[in-house]
């Protein structure tokens, strides 16, 4: 092991490098590495990584000071964007433009755009279609028979929310899926034949929501995400590739992150039964449980900063330039803030206080989206007594972004 001198804690360089795919998809000591971390100091410099350099902010509280100032803490684009990866120099399309990688005065206007589609009422309007939805999904699936979690209960789910936040075709719904799975596809990056590939189905995308766009432009205003688009002084203006950014934002946003969540009853019922089981005896612990599902599995791994300036977090002065890689998924596990961090408790006090959807100005918009979808299959989930036993290998994602699974093997049973 390579020992480095940086700063006033030294650690190796593979405990430091936490960024490699293949770690994540092996699950190389990940949990334990952010441990080593975190009883270190609260931020890193590691100077090598296939990414670059970079700093990694491993506690509750500094993640939320980087957070709290983003006027020195750019999301932008143009500076870097908002996951550890880099724009190749040299990459022949343009970055795509989505507010989440905006800072203000862009972002507010285009966040308020679509804000309306997540609010308190929106989501009343929903519920009785996303529990009906739900409740015809668990009733299909087969007993006592081997099948993949991932693929036909998250993937299905979370497809179908999307189709009617878009009012998109339903019967084109897992169009949805591939998209979102093209617009995050890492193994792309840097491959010139599969970058070339990753650009002709994001093409098929934005021509399909032109053709949306085009047919609603003329109609009175509806509470889909694309007519509220169209109806919007700050979007209606949009060019043709700030429209694609805003849809692939909000199909990946709804996407992964939400089907993660999902995939993590699985493993929660194989790594924690008593609390599962506390909560499939109890549903009123189910609203908490929904957050502490949300904390425990958190589904992107980090978001990432550029300092625009020198400034100092946590006791270490980071440069103008310098990349920053918040780390929600060792804040979650933080033990300062998080009694027996690694265990699911759905009574636990301080759920709510996760930081899996961020925090600041450019906390996750769908949250209450995606702590309806996820309660409601809690819920319904629990009147039918089910349990889901996982009978094989999980697969996990590649990536040290989208903290998740690819297939999960399991065999549900009732009563
Ligand atoms: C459990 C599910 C979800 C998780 C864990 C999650 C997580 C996140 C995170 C970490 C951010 C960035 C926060 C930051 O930079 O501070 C974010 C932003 C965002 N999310 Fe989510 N998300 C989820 C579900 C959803 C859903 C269902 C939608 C919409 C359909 C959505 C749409 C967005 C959008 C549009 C943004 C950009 C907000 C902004 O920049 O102002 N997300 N989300």
């Amino acid at each position: 092991m390579a020992t480095l001198a940086q700063g006033p804690e030294p650690l190796p360089l593979d405990v430091l490098d936490i960024s490699k795919p293949q770690d994540w998809l092996e699950y190389r000591d990940i949990l334990d590495r952010f441990r080593m971390m975190r009883a270190a100091g609260p931020l890193h410099w590691c100077p090598e990584s296939e990414y670059g350099p970079y700093w990694s902010v491993v506690t509750h509280q500094h993640i939320q000071e980087v957070e709290g100032r983003p006027d020195i803490f750019s999301s932008a684009w143009d500076k870097g964007g908002i996951t550890i990866f880099d724009r190749k120099p040299d990459a022949a399309e343009p970055p795509l433009p989505m507010f989440i990688a905006m800072d203000r005065p862009q972002h507010t206007g285009q966040r308020r755009t679509v804000s309306p589609a997540f609010t308190p009422a929106e989501m009343l309007r929903h519920e009785p279609h996303i529990r009906r939805r739900t409740a015809e999904l668990l009733d299909s699936l087969p007993e006592g028979e081997s099948f993949d979690w991932v693929d036909k209960v998250s993937i299905e789910l979370t497809t179908g929310m999307l189709a009617i936040l878009f009012d998109f075709p339903w019967e084109d719904r897992r169009l949805l899926t591939k998209w979102s799975d093209n617009a995050t596809d890492i193994e792309a990056f840097g491959d010139p034949e599969k970058e070339k590939h990753r650009w002709e189905v994001m093409y098929e995308m934005a021509a399909c929501f032109t053709e949306l766009w085009n047919e609603r432009k003329d109609r009175e205003p509806r509470p889909d995400l694309i007519s509220m688009m169209i109806h919007s002084e700050a979007t209606r203006n949009m060019t043709p590739q700030e429209y694609m950014g805003n849809l692939v934002l909000l199909i990946v946003g709804g996407n992964d992150t939400t089907r993660n969540t999902m995939s993590g009853t699985v493993m929660v019922q194989k790594d924690h039964p008593d609390g599962w089981a506390r909560m499939m005896a109890d549903p009123s612990l189910i609203p908490n449980g929904v957050s502490e599902l949300i904390r425990w599995q958190t589904p992107l791994a980090h978001m990432r900063r550029t300092a625009l300036q020198d400034f100092e977090v946590g006791g270490r002065i980071i440069r103008a330039g310098d990349k920053v890689v918040m780390w929600y998924l060792s804040a979650n596990r933080d033990e300062t803030v998080f009694d027996e961090a690694d265990r699911f408790i759905p009574e636990r006090e301080n759920a709510r206080r996760h930081l899996s959807f961020g925090f600041g100005i450019h906390r996750c918009v769908g949250a209450r989206l995606a702590e309806l979808q996820i309660g409601v299959l809690l819920e319904e989930m629990q009147k039918r007594r089910m349990r889901v036993e996982l009978v094989g290998a999980p697969v996990r994602v590649f990536s040290s972004f989208v903290h998740g699974y690819r297939q999960l093997p399991v065999v549900m049973r009732r009563g």
